[in-house]
Protein backbone atom coordinates (compact mmCIF):
# COMPACT_ATOMS: atom_id res chain seq x y z
CA UNK A 1 0.00 0.00 0.00
CA UNK A 2 1.27 3.62 -0.88
CA UNK A 3 2.14 5.44 2.35
CA UNK A 4 1.58 9.04 3.10
CA UNK A 5 5.43 10.76 3.52
CA UNK A 6 5.54 11.28 7.32
CA UNK A 7 7.18 14.04 6.72
CA UNK A 8 4.58 15.67 4.41
CA UNK A 9 2.84 18.51 6.02
CA UNK A 10 -0.57 19.05 6.13
CA UNK A 11 -2.02 21.94 3.33
CA UNK A 12 -3.95 23.67 5.45
CA UNK A 13 -2.97 27.39 3.88
CA UNK A 14 -2.88 29.28 0.17
CA UNK A 15 0.59 29.49 0.47
CA UNK A 16 1.26 25.35 1.56
CA UNK A 17 -1.63 24.73 -1.35
CA UNK A 18 0.95 26.80 -4.20
CA UNK A 19 3.90 24.88 -3.23
CA UNK A 20 2.63 21.40 -3.65
CA UNK A 21 0.86 22.66 -6.68
CA UNK A 22 4.88 23.49 -7.74
CA UNK A 23 5.91 20.31 -6.77
CA UNK A 24 3.36 17.93 -8.32
CA UNK A 25 3.57 20.51 -11.70
CA UNK A 26 7.43 19.05 -11.97
CA UNK A 27 6.34 15.55 -10.78
CA UNK A 28 3.91 15.13 -13.51
CA UNK A 29 6.05 16.47 -16.27
CA UNK A 30 8.72 14.50 -15.35
CA UNK A 31 6.10 11.53 -15.30
CA UNK A 32 4.20 12.16 -18.55
CA UNK A 33 6.60 13.91 -20.85
CA UNK A 34 4.87 14.73 -23.91
CA UNK A 35 3.00 11.80 -24.02
CA UNK A 36 -0.81 12.03 -23.10
CA UNK A 37 -3.15 11.34 -20.10
CA UNK A 38 -6.57 10.85 -20.57
CA UNK A 39 -8.65 11.25 -17.08
CA UNK A 40 -12.72 10.81 -16.61
CA UNK A 41 -13.80 13.71 -15.77
CA UNK A 42 -17.14 13.65 -13.52
CA UNK A 43 -17.42 17.45 -12.06
CA UNK A 44 -16.67 16.13 -8.35
CA UNK A 45 -14.13 17.61 -6.27
CA UNK A 46 -11.18 15.02 -6.60
CA UNK A 47 -11.38 14.96 -10.41
CA UNK A 48 -11.75 18.58 -11.03
CA UNK A 49 -8.98 19.31 -8.84
CA UNK A 50 -6.76 16.62 -10.63
CA UNK A 51 -8.06 18.02 -14.31
CA UNK A 52 -6.80 21.17 -12.98
CA UNK A 53 -3.79 20.08 -12.17
CA UNK A 54 -3.02 18.33 -15.16
CA UNK A 55 -4.18 20.98 -17.59
CA UNK A 56 -1.73 23.35 -15.88
CA UNK A 57 1.63 20.34 -16.11
CA UNK A 58 1.06 19.18 -19.79
CA UNK A 59 -2.01 21.42 -21.79
CA UNK A 60 -3.38 19.87 -24.12
CA UNK A 61 -1.67 16.61 -23.64
CA UNK A 62 -4.33 15.94 -21.07
CA UNK A 63 -7.81 14.63 -22.69
CA UNK A 64 -10.94 14.90 -20.57
CA UNK A 65 -13.83 12.74 -20.90
CA UNK A 66 -16.74 13.47 -19.41
CA UNK A 67 -19.84 11.32 -19.33
CA UNK A 68 -23.47 12.55 -19.22
CA UNK A 69 -25.61 9.52 -18.05
CA UNK A 70 -28.48 11.03 -17.11
CA UNK A 71 -28.30 11.16 -13.43
CA UNK A 72 -26.41 14.41 -12.32
CA UNK A 73 -27.51 16.85 -10.66
CA UNK A 74 -29.48 20.18 -12.60
CA UNK A 75 -27.12 22.19 -14.41
CA UNK A 76 -23.89 20.11 -13.64
CA UNK A 77 -22.71 19.05 -17.38
CA UNK A 78 -23.00 22.33 -18.06
CA UNK A 79 -21.00 23.42 -15.19
CA UNK A 80 -18.07 20.96 -16.34
CA UNK A 81 -17.84 22.42 -20.01
CA UNK A 82 -17.86 25.84 -19.00
CA UNK A 83 -15.20 25.38 -16.22
CA UNK A 84 -12.87 22.98 -18.17
CA UNK A 85 -13.55 23.72 -21.52
CA UNK A 86 -14.74 27.27 -21.71
CA UNK A 87 -12.09 28.83 -18.58
CA UNK A 88 -9.60 26.68 -18.69
CA UNK A 89 -8.86 25.80 -22.41
CA UNK A 90 -9.11 21.86 -21.21
CA UNK A 91 -9.15 18.78 -24.23
CA UNK A 92 -12.75 17.72 -23.33
CA UNK A 93 -14.48 15.23 -24.49
CA UNK A 94 -18.38 15.51 -23.92
CA UNK A 95 -20.03 12.30 -24.07
CA UNK A 96 -24.28 12.86 -24.09
CA UNK A 97 -24.99 8.76 -23.07
CA UNK A 98 -28.31 9.18 -21.48
CA UNK A 99 -30.38 7.64 -23.44
CA UNK A 100 -28.18 4.53 -22.87
CA UNK A 101 -27.88 4.52 -19.42
CA UNK A 102 -31.97 5.08 -18.82
CA UNK A 103 -32.85 2.42 -21.16
CA UNK A 104 -30.69 -0.31 -19.60
CA UNK A 105 -31.97 1.02 -16.76
CA UNK A 106 -35.35 0.92 -17.42
CA UNK A 107 -37.41 -1.50 -15.51
CA UNK A 108 -34.64 -2.13 -12.64
CA UNK A 109 -35.99 -1.84 -9.48
CA UNK A 110 -33.01 -3.74 -7.30
CA UNK A 111 -30.82 -1.41 -6.09
CA UNK A 112 -27.55 -2.62 -5.90
CA UNK A 113 -28.38 -3.79 -9.80
CA UNK A 114 -29.22 -0.76 -10.37
CA UNK A 115 -25.82 0.71 -9.25
CA UNK A 116 -24.43 -2.21 -11.41
CA UNK A 117 -25.24 -1.04 -14.42
CA UNK A 118 -24.53 2.67 -13.98
CA UNK A 119 -20.80 1.40 -12.83
CA UNK A 120 -20.35 -0.88 -15.93
CA UNK A 121 -21.94 0.94 -18.11
CA UNK A 122 -19.73 4.04 -17.10
CA UNK A 123 -16.79 2.13 -17.85
CA UNK A 124 -18.00 0.57 -21.47
CA UNK A 125 -18.62 4.29 -22.88
CA UNK A 126 -15.15 5.58 -21.23
CA UNK A 127 -13.46 2.28 -23.00
CA UNK A 128 -15.17 3.06 -26.04
CA UNK A 129 -14.21 6.98 -25.61
CA UNK A 130 -10.61 6.02 -25.18
CA UNK A 131 -10.51 3.27 -28.04
CA UNK A 132 -11.40 6.13 -30.20
CA UNK A 133 -7.95 7.94 -29.26
CA UNK A 134 -4.78 7.63 -30.36
CA UNK A 135 -1.08 7.38 -27.85
CA UNK A 136 -2.73 7.45 -24.69
CA UNK A 137 -0.23 5.91 -22.37
CA UNK A 138 -1.38 7.51 -19.04
CA UNK A 139 -4.82 7.22 -16.70
CA UNK A 140 -5.27 10.33 -14.37
CA UNK A 141 -7.57 9.38 -11.73
CA UNK A 142 -8.45 11.35 -8.55
CA UNK A 143 -7.84 8.93 -6.10
CA UNK A 144 -7.31 10.64 -2.77
CA UNK A 145 -5.92 8.85 0.67
CA UNK A 146 -8.69 8.05 2.45
CA UNK A 147 -9.58 5.74 -0.96
CA UNK A 148 -5.93 3.96 -0.47
CA UNK A 149 -6.80 3.29 3.73
CA UNK A 150 -10.38 2.46 2.95
CA UNK A 151 -10.71 0.36 -0.18
CA UNK A 152 -7.11 -0.44 -1.45
CA UNK A 153 -6.60 2.50 -3.62
CA UNK A 154 -10.33 1.46 -5.34
CA UNK A 155 -12.08 4.99 -5.75
CA UNK A 156 -15.80 5.27 -4.69
CA UNK A 157 -15.85 1.84 -2.80
CA UNK A 158 -19.79 1.65 -3.61
CA UNK A 159 -18.90 1.51 -7.11
CA UNK A 160 -18.16 -1.58 -9.46
CA UNK A 161 -14.64 -0.26 -10.73
CA UNK A 162 -11.66 -1.25 -13.33
CA UNK A 163 -11.00 -0.57 -16.37
CA UNK A 164 -10.93 -3.51 -18.65
CA UNK A 165 -7.46 -5.80 -19.47
CA UNK A 166 -6.66 -4.02 -22.73
CA UNK A 167 -7.04 -0.75 -21.09
CA UNK A 168 -4.53 -0.61 -18.85
CA UNK A 169 -2.40 2.61 -18.47
CA UNK A 170 -0.20 3.70 -16.19
CA UNK A 171 -1.86 5.90 -13.42
CA UNK A 172 -0.80 9.55 -12.48
CA UNK A 173 -2.55 10.24 -9.34
CA UNK A 174 -1.10 13.82 -7.97
CA UNK A 175 -3.16 13.79 -5.30
CA UNK A 176 -3.18 10.51 -3.59
CA UNK A 177 -1.70 11.24 -0.67
CA UNK A 178 -4.15 14.27 0.19
CA UNK A 179 -6.87 14.44 2.91
CA UNK A 180 -10.45 15.47 1.34
CA UNK A 181 -10.03 19.75 2.97
CA UNK A 182 -6.98 19.20 1.45
CA UNK A 183 -8.06 18.55 -1.85
CA UNK A 184 -10.35 21.56 -1.49
CA UNK A 185 -7.71 24.21 -0.44
CA UNK A 186 -5.24 23.05 -3.60
CA UNK A 187 -8.35 23.39 -5.82
CA UNK A 188 -9.01 26.78 -4.70
CA UNK A 189 -5.34 27.76 -5.18
CA UNK A 190 -5.96 26.66 -8.51
CA UNK A 191 -8.93 28.99 -8.82
CA UNK A 192 -11.90 26.55 -9.17
CA UNK A 193 -14.98 28.04 -8.04
CA UNK A 194 -16.29 27.25 -4.59
CA UNK A 195 -19.45 25.45 -5.62
CA UNK A 196 -17.15 22.91 -7.26
CA UNK A 197 -14.46 22.51 -4.63
CA UNK A 198 -17.08 22.59 -1.68
CA UNK A 199 -19.63 21.27 -2.85
CA UNK A 200 -21.37 18.35 -0.56
CA UNK A 201 -20.65 14.76 -1.38
CA UNK A 202 -22.41 13.18 -4.25
CA UNK A 203 -22.68 9.16 -4.73
CA UNK A 204 -21.33 7.72 -8.03
CA UNK A 205 -24.92 6.42 -9.40
CA UNK A 206 -26.01 10.14 -8.58
CA UNK A 207 -29.62 10.81 -8.54
CA UNK A 208 -30.11 7.08 -9.95
CA UNK A 209 -30.11 5.98 -6.10
CA UNK A 210 -32.60 9.24 -5.05
CA UNK A 211 -35.04 7.98 -7.95
CA UNK A 212 -35.90 5.14 -5.98
CA UNK A 213 -37.12 1.93 -7.71
CA UNK A 214 -37.18 1.51 -11.28
CA UNK A 215 -36.16 5.31 -12.81
CA UNK A 216 -38.95 6.76 -15.59
CA UNK A 217 -37.60 9.95 -17.10
CA UNK A 218 -40.33 11.75 -15.72
CA UNK A 219 -39.75 10.88 -12.20
CA UNK A 220 -35.92 11.21 -12.61
CA UNK A 221 -36.34 14.88 -14.25
CA UNK A 222 -38.90 15.66 -10.79
CA UNK A 223 -35.87 14.47 -9.01
CA UNK A 224 -33.31 16.61 -10.37
CA UNK A 225 -35.77 19.81 -10.26
CA UNK A 226 -37.17 19.18 -6.70
CA UNK A 227 -32.62 18.93 -5.87
CA UNK A 228 -32.04 22.20 -7.44
CA UNK A 229 -34.73 23.83 -4.88
CA UNK A 230 -33.71 21.71 -2.15
CA UNK A 231 -30.12 22.68 -2.60
CA UNK A 232 -30.10 26.33 -3.05
CA UNK A 233 -32.61 26.55 -0.15
CA UNK A 234 -30.60 24.43 2.64
CA UNK A 235 -28.03 25.54 0.95
CA UNK A 236 -28.51 29.20 2.92
CA UNK A 237 -28.02 27.40 6.36
CA UNK A 238 -25.43 28.59 8.33
CA UNK A 239 -23.05 25.76 8.74
CA UNK A 240 -24.71 24.26 5.60
CA UNK A 241 -25.39 20.35 5.98
CA UNK A 242 -22.91 18.10 5.37
CA UNK A 243 -25.28 16.40 2.94
CA UNK A 244 -28.48 17.49 1.91
CA UNK A 245 -30.89 16.24 -0.94
CA UNK A 246 -34.10 15.09 -1.92
CA UNK A 247 -35.55 11.60 -3.50
CA UNK A 248 -38.87 10.70 -4.67
CA UNK A 249 -40.09 7.05 -3.88
CA UNK A 250 -41.89 4.81 -6.56
CA UNK A 251 -45.60 5.57 -5.13
CA UNK A 252 -48.07 8.28 -6.06
CA UNK A 253 -50.74 9.49 -3.76
CA UNK A 254 -53.92 11.79 -4.38
CA UNK A 255 -53.86 15.46 -4.72
CA UNK A 256 -56.25 17.80 -6.06
CA UNK A 257 -56.31 20.48 -8.72
CA UNK A 258 -58.82 22.47 -10.51
CA UNK A 259 -61.36 20.45 -8.03
CA UNK A 260 -60.42 16.98 -9.13
CA UNK A 261 -58.88 14.00 -7.80
CA UNK A 262 -55.63 12.87 -8.73
CA UNK A 263 -52.18 10.88 -8.25
CA UNK A 264 -48.68 12.42 -8.01
CA UNK A 265 -45.55 11.98 -6.42
CA UNK A 266 -44.12 12.85 -2.59
CA UNK A 267 -40.80 14.34 -2.27
CA UNK A 268 -38.74 13.48 0.52
CA UNK A 269 -36.40 16.28 1.87
CA UNK A 270 -32.81 15.09 3.83
CA UNK A 271 -30.62 16.98 5.53
CA UNK A 272 -27.75 15.18 7.48
CA UNK A 273 -24.80 15.81 9.29
CA UNK A 274 -22.07 13.18 10.22
CA UNK A 275 -18.13 13.30 10.80
CA UNK A 276 -17.45 9.93 8.37
CA UNK A 277 -20.89 8.71 7.36
CA UNK A 278 -21.27 5.73 9.07
CA UNK A 279 -23.37 7.34 11.57
CA UNK A 280 -25.52 10.28 10.92
CA UNK A 281 -27.83 12.91 12.83
CA UNK A 282 -30.73 14.33 11.19
CA UNK A 283 -30.50 18.07 10.87
CA UNK A 284 -33.24 20.58 12.12
CA UNK A 285 -34.64 22.88 9.41
CA UNK A 286 -36.63 25.86 9.86
CA UNK A 287 -40.14 25.54 9.42
CA UNK A 288 -40.28 28.80 7.56
CA UNK A 289 -37.74 27.19 4.85
CA UNK A 290 -39.73 24.25 4.68
CA UNK A 291 -42.63 25.79 3.92
CA UNK A 292 -40.55 28.12 1.26
CA UNK A 293 -39.58 24.27 -0.19
CA UNK A 294 -42.89 22.50 -0.22
CA UNK A 295 -44.26 25.71 -2.12
CA UNK A 296 -41.80 26.18 -4.52
CA UNK A 297 -41.29 22.35 -5.04
CA UNK A 298 -45.31 21.71 -5.60
CA UNK A 299 -45.76 24.99 -7.91
CA UNK A 300 -42.96 24.11 -10.48
CA UNK A 301 -42.13 20.29 -10.24
CA UNK A 302 -44.34 18.79 -12.43
CA UNK A 303 -45.93 15.79 -10.89
CA UNK A 304 -45.44 16.21 -7.54
CA UNK A 305 -48.16 17.00 -5.38
CA UNK A 306 -47.03 15.78 -1.44
CA UNK A 307 -43.53 16.65 0.40
CA UNK A 308 -42.48 14.83 3.23
CA UNK A 309 -39.10 15.81 5.68
CA UNK A 310 -37.14 12.72 6.63
CA UNK A 311 -36.35 13.24 10.40
CA UNK A 312 -34.41 9.61 10.78
CA UNK A 313 -30.47 9.34 11.79
CA UNK A 314 -28.15 6.45 10.37
CA UNK A 315 -28.39 4.06 11.87
CA UNK A 316 -31.18 2.34 11.62
CA UNK A 317 -31.44 4.73 8.19
CA UNK A 318 -29.18 4.95 5.74
CA UNK A 319 -28.02 8.44 3.81
CA UNK A 320 -28.98 7.29 0.86
CA UNK A 321 -32.88 5.79 -0.08
CA UNK A 322 -31.00 2.80 -1.95
P1 LIG B 1 -25.39 5.49 2.99
O1 LIG B 1 -26.62 5.63 2.15
O2 LIG B 1 -24.73 4.14 2.83
O3 LIG B 1 -24.36 6.55 2.42
O4 LIG B 1 -25.62 5.82 4.43
C1 LIG B 1 -23.12 6.88 3.01
C2 LIG B 1 -22.43 7.87 2.09
O5 LIG B 1 -22.06 7.22 0.87
C3 LIG B 1 -22.69 7.83 -0.24
N1 LIG B 1 -23.12 6.76 -1.14
C4 LIG B 1 -22.48 6.44 -2.27
N2 LIG B 1 -21.37 6.95 -2.84
N3 LIG B 1 -21.59 5.42 -4.62
C5 LIG B 1 -20.95 6.45 -4.03
O6 LIG B 1 -19.96 6.93 -4.59
C6 LIG B 1 -22.72 4.83 -4.09
O7 LIG B 1 -23.29 3.90 -4.65
C7 LIG B 1 -23.18 5.38 -2.85
N4 LIG B 1 -24.22 5.08 -2.05
C8 LIG B 1 -24.16 5.93 -0.99
C9 LIG B 1 -23.85 8.62 0.33
O8 LIG B 1 -24.21 9.72 -0.51
C10 LIG B 1 -23.32 9.04 1.68
O9 LIG B 1 -22.51 10.21 1.58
Amino acid sequence: MDKRPETMERITTRALADKFIEEQLAEIKAQVGDKKVLLALSGGVDSSVVAALLIKAIGDNLVCVHVNHGLLRKGEPEMVVKVFKEELGANLIYVDAVDRFLDKLAGVDDPETKRKIIGKEFIDVFAEEAAKLEGIEFLGQGTIYPDILESDGVKAHHNVGGLPEDLQFELVEPVKFLYKDEVRVVGSALGLPDSMVYRQPFPGPGLGVRCVGAITRDRLEAVREADAIVREEIGKLEPTPWQYFCAIPDFQSTGIKDGKRYMGWAVVIRAINTVDAVTAESVEIPWEMLKRMRDRIIETVPGVNRVFWDISDKPVSTIEFE
